[in-house]
């Protein structure tokens, strides 16, 4: 069961953690309506020792030093500007990257792709020569397609390890316990939805029926649940009016991811998340499904499950999308330069 509430957690690793090795994790884009809050929330962790916020916003020194007064244990060191971004990255175990412009109302993740992509992959180019080993966590949209061409940057360098490289969807999770846990009148603490798939309207697919606890509902419900999980984004998008995309839950959400990596590096058992990976449980080359991640990356796959006759209907209207996002992607990558 995923630990679902980051005091929890927090609390959790002090209790197992504060006498080993603490560990250094990069945010890449730190300085951003994610990368704040994601720091201040990884700022509050006992299994991090050294933080390095990287972007390229001239703010970046202010953030550091306003996170640098919580008396948490961590030390958070700042870097500006891509020259800057290989001490940043060195004897990094984790990065982070929620570097990129957001959505504004009317765009699609994709409509990202020309400016986001080339931000991810001149990141990546540098983890990859000065981090090889690090664990790599893509927020930055569109993920669909920043993953392909991130495997594609790291294949040239010679140092891709499939088991490294994930694409961040777990705010598709979170959004999904908390929709089912309104729904249903649980905790939303309680409620575990897998969400597979990609991270892009159609190709974000809740698996209600694989839901803990059990639940069911009516075919419409269902439906309208299902598309609601879908565009959460986009309803985020709309609600902030060109003021940008979701930044506070994915956060959280992105906190909860690279604590759980952080965990899974310092040997703790059964560290599950649903990540876009590169997979073979379908015909995409990439998918998001549940994944046992340990000390060198994902040690396991658990691929579908058992879906549901729907659920198998909205992974067969999701894979067109996710090839054509994967190879413009891939793509890129083989030709960025
Ligand atoms: P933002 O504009 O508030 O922040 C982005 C940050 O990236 C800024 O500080 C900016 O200076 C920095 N940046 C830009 N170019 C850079 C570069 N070349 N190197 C380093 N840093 C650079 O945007 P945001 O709201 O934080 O969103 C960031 C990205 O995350 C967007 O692409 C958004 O679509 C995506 N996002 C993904 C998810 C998800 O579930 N995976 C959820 C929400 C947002
Ligand atoms: C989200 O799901 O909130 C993010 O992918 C941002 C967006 O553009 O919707």
């Amino acid at each position: 069961m995923f630990s679902k509430v980051l005091n929890t957690i927090v609390q959790q690793s002090t209790r197992q953690y504060s006498c080993k090795k603490g560990l250094k994790v990069t945010v890449c884009g730190g300085s951003g309506g994610i990368g704040q809050p994601l720091s201040l929330l990884l700022k509050q962790s006992p299994i991090i020792k050294d933080l390095a916020i990287y972007d390229i916003a001239p703010v970046t020194p202010g953030v550091v030093a306003d996170l640098s007064h919580m008396d948490t244990n961590s030390n958070v060191t700042s870097h500006v500007g891509l020259d800057n971004l290989k001490d940043a990255v060195a004897n990094t175990d984790v990065v982070i990257v929620p570097a990129g412009i957001p959505r504004k109302p009317g765009m699609t993740r994709d409509d990202l792709f020309n400016t986001n992509i080339s931000i991810v992959c001149d990141i990546i180019k540098v983890v990859g020569q000065v981090a090889p080993n690090a664990l790599v966590g893509i927020i930055s949209n569109p993920v669909n397609s920043a993953v392909p061409a991130a495997a594609e940057i790291l294949k040239k360098l010679n140092v891709y390890d499939p088991k490294k490289l994930f694409g961040v969807t777990t705010l598709d999770i979170v959004r999904s316990n908390r929709f089912v846990a309104e729904l249903k009148g649980l905790q939303a603490s309680e409620v575990n939805v897998p969400v597979i798939g990609g991270h892009s309207g159609v190709t974000i697919i809740p698996l209600i029926s694989q839901a803990t606890p059990n639940v069911s509902f009516e075919q419409d419900v269902l439906v309208k649940l299902t598309k609601r999980i879908q565009e959460a984004g986009t309803e985020v998008v709309q609600a902030k009016a060109g003021a940008g995309s979701a930044t506070l839950s994915m956060a959280y959400a992105g906190a909860r991811f690279t604590i759980s990596m952080c965990k899974a590096i310092l040997g703790e058992p059964n560290v599950i998340e649903c990540s876009y990976v590169e997979s073979t449980v379908t015909d995409s080359p990439f998918f998001s499904t549940p994944v046992l991640i340990g000390k060198n990356g994902i040690e396991k796959n658990f691929g579908l499950g058992k879906l549901s006759d729907y659920e198998n209907e909205l992974v067969k209207a999701a894979l067109p999308e996710l090839a054509s996002n994967i190879k413009k992607g891939a793509d890129f990558g083989k030709n960025y330069k």
